[in-house]
This record gives C-alpha cells, sequence and structure tokens, in this order.
C-alpha cells in the first residue's frame, strides 16, 4: 500500500490557537482524511513548538515553569484539536526526549558534514518572528510583521553553512516543481535563492530554554533548527524505526506562507547537508482575515475555534472554512458568511434533500427502503454522480477543496431538481407508477450515499450521520473511495431509514446574519 505521510506546522504555545491556526489544521485534516479515502497508508503530524522565548517569557509572566505552562498548554491545544475533529496520529512536542535524541542527531549528521562553524553574530533579532533580520527588512525601525523593534544582539554563534547549498537547491526545484506550492510561493523562494543567502545562526548562548547544543552545551539550539526537525521526530527518526521507513520522505508540509523560507531553503538545505532524503512538497496556505479585518489582539478580533465548534459545530465550521476560503489565497471569516453558507449549503440543499426524500418515502412506501427497476430511469444522476466525484478527486489532488465542494454541491442541487422534475407526489397517485416512483426515490438516496462519502474528509461526523440515516452504519474512516463512489443498481439487503432528526437545523440567531 502506498504511504502518505503529512503534517502541518507545530505553534509556538505563548498564545491559544485562533481561527486561522485552526484553518491551516482543518484543511490539513481534510487531506490526511481525503488520503486514507483513497486507500493511503497515511500518517498525519501535528505538534506544538515549544523552546522559544515568546513561550519562556509567557510561561514568567504566568509565574510558570515554562515547562508546566507547556504542559498546560499541549492540553488545551489538544482539547480543540479534538474537538475540530482532527485525526492526527502523532502529536510532537519539541520538548520530548524523543525529539532532543532526534535534534542531537540532526545537528551531529551537519557538523560531520563540515557545515556547523563558531562566529561572531551581530545583528537584529525579532523575538515575536523568531528570526534574525537586516537593516533592509526593517520599516521605520521595526519589524514590519509584529510592528515592534528588534533586539540588537550580539554574540558567539554557532553558524550553518546554507550558502553552500544555494545552487543545489536552485536546482531541486527547478525539477521538481511540486517541492514549493502554490507557484506564487515557488517563485518567491527561486527570487530568494536567486538573490543569494547567508549562512544562519543556529545556537543562541544568551538563553537557557531549549536544546543543549551538541557541540558546546553553553549554548541552546535555535528554535528553528530545533522545531523543523519535529517533522523527522514524528515518524521515529533516527531509529530504529519501521515508521521511518515507512513514511519518510514526508510527502506534505502544510505551512503557513510566512515561513516558507524556512520550510523551502533552510530545512531543505538541513537535510542534504544531514544526508536525509527531502520531502515531496511544502504547500504555503494563504492568511485568514476576520470579518474584513487582519487578525490581531489589540484590534480583538481573533476568533476562539472553541467558541464557534461551541456555538455552531464542528462539521459546520470545518465546511464553512474548505468552501468559501480558497488555500491558496487570502480569505475572510466572517459569522454572518458561515451562517450564510451553512442555512443555504447544508441546511436548505443537502439538509432538505434528504428530509424530503426520507419525509415522501415513509409516506408513500412506510419502512421499506426504495428498489429501482430496469428500464424506469435515464440514468441522469448516475452520470452526474460520476461527473461530479471525478471532479472532486481532481481539486482535492491539487488542495482546491473549495471547488471540491463545489462539484458535490452541483450533485446535490441537481437530486433536488430531479425531484421537482419527476415529482414523486404525482407517481404515488397512481399505483401503476410504483415501479418509476421506487425507482426515482432510490436514485436520489443513491447520491446522497455517494455524497456521503465525498465530504467525509471535510465533515466526518455529519457524513457519518448522513449514511446512517440511509440505513449504512459505517465508520467514515472505513469508507474508501474507488469501492464507493461507483453507482449501485440496489440498496443492498436490509437497509431501512434511519432518519430521527434532522442532519442540519438551521441556525435560527439573532445578530447573525443569513
Ligand atoms: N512555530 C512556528 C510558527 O508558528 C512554526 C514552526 S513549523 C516548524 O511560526 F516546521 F518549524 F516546525
Amino acid at each position: 500500500m502506498d504511504s502518505y505521510y503529512l503534517t502541518t506546522a507545530i505553534d509556538y504555545v505563548n498564545s491559544k490557537p485562533h481561527i486561522g491556526t485552526a484553518f491551516e489544521k482543518i484543511a490539513a485534516d481534510c487531506v490526511a482524511r481525503y488520503k486514507r479515502l483513497r486507500g493511503f497508508d497515511t500518517f498525519f503530524s501535528m505538534g506544538n513548538d515549544e523552546h522559544s522565548l515568546n513561550v519562556e517569557r509567557e510561561a514568567r509572566a504566568q509565574g510558570l515553569d515554562p515547562i508546566a505552562y507547556c504542559d498546560r498548554m499541549a492540553v488545551e491545544f489538544e482539547a480543540i484539536w479534538q474537538m475540530l475533529h482532527l485525526s492526527y496520529d502523532r502529536f510532537v512536542r519539541t520538548t520530548e526526549a524523543a525529539h532532543e535524541r532526534s535534534v542531537r542527531e540532526v545537528f551531529r549528521r551537519i557538523e560531520e558534514r563540515g557545515d556547523i562553524y563558531k562566529g561572531l553574530y551581530r545583528g537584529l533579532y525579532c523575538v515575536s518572528c523568531e528570526n534574525f533580520l537586516q537593516e533592509k527588512d526593517l520599516v521605520d525601525g521595526k519589524c514590519p510583521v509584529h510592528l515592534r523593534e528588534p533586539d540588537r544582539i550580539e554574540e558567539e554563534n554557532f553558524f550553518f553553512r546554507l550558502t553552500r547549498y544555494r545552487e543545489k537547491l536552485l536546482a531541486h526545484i527547478a525539477a521538481n516543481p511540486s517541492f514549493a506550492l502554490p507557484e506564487i510561493r515557488r517563485n518567491e523562494i527561486v527570487n530568494v535563492l536567486e538573490a543569494g543567502l547567508v549562512d544562519v545562526s543556529v545556537s543562541r548562548s544568551s538563553q537557557g530554554w531549549g536544546i543543549p547544543l551538541p557541540a558546546d552545551p553553553s549554548h541552546v539550539v535555535y528554535v528553528w533548527f530545533d522545531a523543523l526537525i519535529n517533522y523527522l521526530t514524528s515518524v521515529g527518526f533516527p531509529g530504529p524505526s519501521d515508521s521511518f521507513d515507512r513514511y519518510w520522505p514526508a510527502d506534505l508540509h502544510v505551512i503557513g506562507k510566512d515561513i516558507t523560507r524556512f520550510h523551502c531553503i533552510i530545512w531543505p538545505a538541513m537535510l542534504l547537508s544531514a544526508g536525509i532524503e527531502l520531502p515531496k512538497s511544502v504547500y504555503a496556505h494563504g492568511f485568514i482575515s476576520v470579518e474584513g479585518k487582519k487578525l490581531s489582539k489589540s484590534l480583538g478580533n481573533v476568533v476562539d475555534p472553541r467558541a464557534m465548534v461551541e456555538r455552531f459545530g464542528a462539521d459546520t465550521v470545518r465546511y464553512y472554512l474548505l468552501r468559501e476560503v480558497s488555500f491558496e489565497r487570502d480569505g475572510d471569516f466572517s459569522v454572518g458568511q458561515l451562517v450564510g453558507r451553512h442555512n443555504a449549503d447544508l441546511a436548505n440543499d443537502l439538509g432538505n434533500l434528504l428530509n424530503r426524500t426520507a419525509g415522501m418515502t415513509r409516506k408513500y412506501l412506510g419502512d421499506a427502503f426504495p428498489s429501482p427497476r430496469p428500464g424506469e430511469d435515464g440514468g441522469e444522476l448516475r452520470d452526474l454522480a460520476a461527473d461530479a466525484a471525478a471532479r472532486y478527486a481532481a481539486a482535492m489532488d491539487r488542495f482546491e477543496f473549495h471547488n471540491a465542494l463545489a462539484a458535490v454541491w452541483d450533485l446535490v442541487r441537481r437530486a433536488n431538481r430531479y425531484i421537482e422534475e419527476n415529482a414523486p407526489w404525482t407517481l404515488a397517485k397512481d399505483p401503476s407508477r410504483k415501479a418509476k416512483l421506487e425507482t426515482v426515490l432510490y436514485n436520489v438516496f443513491e447520491s446522497l450515499r455517494i455524497v456521503s462519502i465525498l465530504i467525509s474528509p471535510v465533515m466526518p461526523a455529519k457524513a457519518e450521520e448522513l449514511a446512517l440515516a440511509i440505513g449504512i452504519d459505517r465508520k467514515a474512516a472505513d469508507f474508501r473511495f474507488d469501492a464507493d463512489r461507483a453507482w449501485r443498481d440496489a440498496p443492498g439487503d436490509g437497509r431501512s431509514l434511519r432518519l430521527d432528526k434532522p442532519l442540519f437545523p438551521r441556525i435560527e440567531e439573532e445578530g447573525a446574519a443569513s
């Protein structure tokens, strides 16, 4: 079985996840679930990035030891991720002993290659970026991202010979364009590489919170150098480990567009130096604004994903983000739009399709599941379902979740029109047309069955409920695209309707426009 290993960025824990962080994880989870649906032996890793100065400062501000603070935050983060139905296989923390071992080994290999040297670092450092800046990066003397003055530091550091890998990286990207996605990010990276690199510092001597540097334990490993290695730790590096052989190289690192240089330049250079295969793809997504404004604590518009899940349910939040926001570009989060999407697409289009079909079946046929009769149908829903599944898969393979969902909703809307056109209420009046009536209802249920398969990476809980409502008692994790998307000519034995309550009740909330 082919394997598929994907990761998200690991998060600094100096603050709780906001809706933008959640978006990245939801999108990655959608890819992980889609790959499982396609039959891949999938491994999905997430985690927390704990050795940051910001984290240490926040811990101290709360009067806690950094590790006690990180333990507490790990519980908070995981609770939120579970509420969002994220199906990660491993949650890695950079304070784990396994990770320290992995960092030490990578460092040892890079040093052995002659790529580590001692030098004096004099320059600017933005603590919020955890990154070194150059004078030319500043705007009015401040970091342009965090709008704060960088620290001036002068200390003895260990450096990594990044410059040695410039040509190799350019050649690698030219030969493997999908290494850096989407194209707009690849072009940025190529520009940076072409403009020239400088070696990077990989240690800090003024800081105590971190992994001691193997070459000199009075230093700690620079937080980014430490963090990137999490992707190896998660699958058991340096081994011995079956899972490393099974899953490395990673197929996909999902990250935000602000950290592409770390992932597409420093990380592959570290791996080249250490003699480890490069990941196949890095995908950098856009950012989410809230109600048209950039996320910022001072604006107070940081949306808490937990509150959204409590109010609207995980699957609605997942659906809304994946349907509304293109993964590649920036997008906006708005409660009004979320409610609008829920009421239009989920409650009206899909929920009603199920309700009315189930209602008519009960009314006209009792508890029996309708059976199609040969020759009674033109097969248009069958063709459309095949077409929707193909378009869906093509879009998912390109990480265009919104287009994948649009393809599914073409089928949902068409099935609603099919009911209007075939008017089961008229067929039911004429006993000689019972075969046609059953066939029409069956075809709609069969479309709904295929819809439940296709939406399962996006709305895993609702997909399962939908399948159950139409008499299929299976876990979404066991759905398989190839076997399950094919149109079936008969319902199968023992199926009966089990719809007790609407799948997607309308959201009627004051102040939530729809
Ligand atoms: N913690 C970093 C950030 O939030 C991301 C680290 S991703 C890793 O910007 F690859 F380095 F792990």
